[in-house]
């Protein structure tokens, strides 16, 4: 697929961040879009906002899904086909995504399954929706959207990521399983599997609002201490970014400050990551990896898969493949 041109895009979780940015970049390109969100207000202002930079004929929609129920993304399939009088769809990207349910042994079931129900069964079920369509394209790709997470199942010291790691690597596994699949019983689509280091978006602020959590400084110690645990605390201490002896405001402070700084402070933004992805889809790559944190690690961890878990080991070989890098 060398342009995007009189195509026809579906794109879940298209009111923020990446998702937002790729419904822009694709119908500026001429690329008709069917965006959906469980954020309705969100995915209709990203709509309207895309459609003036589109060339003429191309048409921007909005819709209200949450891609972890299934009979709402038939309901949005169904919706976009009678919008757009489509017949197939030539792009879906499985874009919509959350964090939470970091401890599988400390934190509360709701939240781990809250988080893997979107993060997977979401993917799982725009597969299931939109695979006909895709078919019936003749030219077809989907593009899974995993993380680093989906090969390297941690935050880092102290910040196990249990529910977020274990849907990423199951999007990242369905969507290499495709490969052979699509080339053997649907050779006119082929799949992507998009694996983005930290690109800055308000993931952080909207995966607390989707997981059903007040703003910050509305917030239970309880609940400060489950999106703050122990040992990332023990870290953000080290770095001089919180008193040792921080008290619950301490705590409220430092949780806008790294929503905030999660966005603002990456290395790449969302409109960099989109181009990327658009990029590696256009060339055909079925391995999409965003950024170079994103690249670094992964050839950290194919180079030493026994190290991936020992930081220091993990780290100390990254530091030296970038001083290598930079002569
Ligand atoms: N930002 C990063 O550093 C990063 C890194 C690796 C992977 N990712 C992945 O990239 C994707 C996009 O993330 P982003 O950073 O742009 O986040 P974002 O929060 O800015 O955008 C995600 C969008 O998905 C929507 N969404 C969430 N749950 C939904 C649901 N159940 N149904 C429909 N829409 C839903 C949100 O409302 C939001 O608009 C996600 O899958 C995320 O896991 C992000």
């Amino acid at each position: 697929m060398e342009s995007f041109s009189g195509k026809l895009a579906v794109v879940t979780g298209g009111g923020s961040g990446m998702g937002r940015e790729l419904v822009r970049q694709l119908a500026a390109q001429g690329c008709s879009v069917a965006a959906c969100d469980w954020h309705a207000a969100a995915v209709a202002r990203a709509a309207a906002a895309a459609q003036p930079d589109a060339p003429p004929g191309v048409l921007v929609t909005g819709h209200s899904c949450d891609v972890s129920e299934e009979e709402q993304v038939l309901r949005f399939r169904d919706e976009l086909l009678e919008q757009h009088s489509a017949g197939h769809v030539d792009l879906v990207f499985s874009n919509a995504g959350i964090g939470g349910g970091a401890s599988f042994v400390r934190g509360p079931r709701e939240a781990w399954e809250r988080t893997f129900a979107v993060d997977w069964w979401g993917v799982y079920y725009v597969a299931r929706a939109f695979l006909p369509l895709l078919i019936a394209s003749g030219d077809g790709v989907l593009v899974n959207t995993s993380s680093v997470d989906g090969f390297w199942a941690t935050g880092g010291p102290g910040m196990p990521n249990t529910a977020y790691s274990a849907a990423k690597f199951a999007v990242k596994g369905f969507t290499e399983a495709l490969i052979e699949d699509l080339r053997a019983n649907a050779p006119q689509v082929r799949v992507a599997v998009v694996m983005p280091g930290h690109v800055g978006t308000d993931i952080l602020a909207n995966s607390r609002r989707a997981q059903g959590l007040p703003e910050p400084s509305e917030m239970s110690q309880a609940q400060l201490e489950e999106l703050i645990p122990p040992g990332a605390r023990t870290g953000l201490v080290r770095a001089g970014l919180l008193p040792a002896d921080a008290s619950v405001e301490d705590l409220r402070r430092t949780l806008t400050q790294m929503e905030n700084d999660f966005r603002d402070k990456a290395p790449l933004r969302a409109a960099e990551a989109a181009t990327i992805i658009l990029d590696g889809v256009r060339s055909g790559s079925w391995r999409i990896l965003v950024g170079k944190d994103a690249s670094m690690l992964d050839a950290a961890v194919r180079a030493q898969p026994e190290a991936a878990y020992d930081y220091r080991t993990l780290f100390g070989a990254m530091a030296q493949r970038a001083r290598e890098a930079a002569g």
